[in-house]
């Protein structure tokens, strides 16, 4: 049986007017679901409300109207540390997520420290395996890792936290192409090793191809379709929807994890990503 992760019901997000800015309604009744070991898509353009949704889920932004539930908690400003932890987010750019003077290992210690039951289930070494990262990288400070190796270490630390939702807001729109392939391919091999359920975000149709199970297409803060990605996708209904569809180079819109080679899984270390410091 599926059982729901994650509930947005009828949900907008009114942003108020501020020095000069008109109120800007960022999310317009927008209704979305997904399930257990889901990948979910939203795909629109920049300022199609995207963040304002996920910042929203992750219980960090403004709910103007509408009902949130991840699990059987609710996002909203008085989430509990507990409740907080359930949803995990990695963003666009992992250097800016990562604090500069805190070695990986000694940032992935304090996070144990917050939340010393969460976490017990593996150790660091292991931790980092499982985003394939070797057991050297605790020992450096992200300025001396790369954007791709940056951004295994944003996913580790949110793994770490055994979320029920993880929410991925852009995480491969600063890494180059064949980086940003590696980094796809491990968010599914995610999915498919522990039933991880993702939010992933993103401005490129070609990257949610490659990834989702469903996608929700959103423009001006309106779903205008959804549905399973490759019917979206090969018979899209709406007009915005085609296009993105051509915005895609090819207009296959296809590209990433599907295309590359396949690797050894699990402890491989993966070092091939060249240390391309702020890779944005
Ligand atoms: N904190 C905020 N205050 C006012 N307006 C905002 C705020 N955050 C986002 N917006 C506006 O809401 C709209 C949607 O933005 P956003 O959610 O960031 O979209 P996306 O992530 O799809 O680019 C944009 O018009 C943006 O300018
Ligand atoms: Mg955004």
């Amino acid at each position: 049986m599926t059982s729901t992760v994650l509930t947005v019901d009828d949900l907008s997000i009114i942003h108020p007017a501020r020095r000069g800015r008109q109120a800007n309604t960022a999310v317009d009744r927008v209704t979305v679901t997904a399930d257990a070991g889901e990948i979910v898509g939203i795909v629109g353009e920049s300022g199609s409300g995207k963040t304002s949704l996920a910042m929203a889920v992750a219980g960090l932004g403004r709910v103007t109207d509408g009902v949130i539930g991840v699990g059987r908690v609710r996002p909203g400003p008085r989430m509990s540390r507990e409740d907080r932890a359930a949803v995990q987010m990695v963003f666009q750019d992992p250097h800016a997520s990562l604090d500069p003077r805190q070695s990986i290992g000694r940032g992935l210690r304090e996070l144990r420290k917050l939340h010393p039951r969460r976490t017990d289930w593996i150790d660091d070494v292991g931790l980092l395996a499982r985003v394939g990262l070797p057991p050297e990288v605790l020992d450096r400070l992200p300025h001396q890792i790369s954007g791709g190796q940056a951004q295994r270490v944003s996913i580790a630390r949110a793994l770490l936290l055994r979320p029920t939702l993880l929410l991925a807001d852009e995480p491969t729109s600063a890494l180059d192409v064949s980086v940003q392939a590696q980094i796809l391919k491990l968010l599914k091999e995610l999915r498919d090793t522990d039933g991880l359920t993702i939010l992933f975000i993103s401005h490129d149709l070609a990257v949610v191809r490659t990834l989702c199970d469903r996608v929700y297409v959103m423009r001006n803060g309106v779903v205008v379709e959804s549905g399973r990605t490759a019917e979206v996708l090969e018979k899209p209904r709406h007009e915005y929807t085609r296009t993105l569809l051509d915005a895609v180079p090819g207009g296959t819109a296809r590209t990433g994890a599907e295309a590359e080679p396949s690797r050894s899984r699990g402890t491989a270390p993966v070092l091939t990503e060249a240390p391309v410091r702020g890779a944005s």
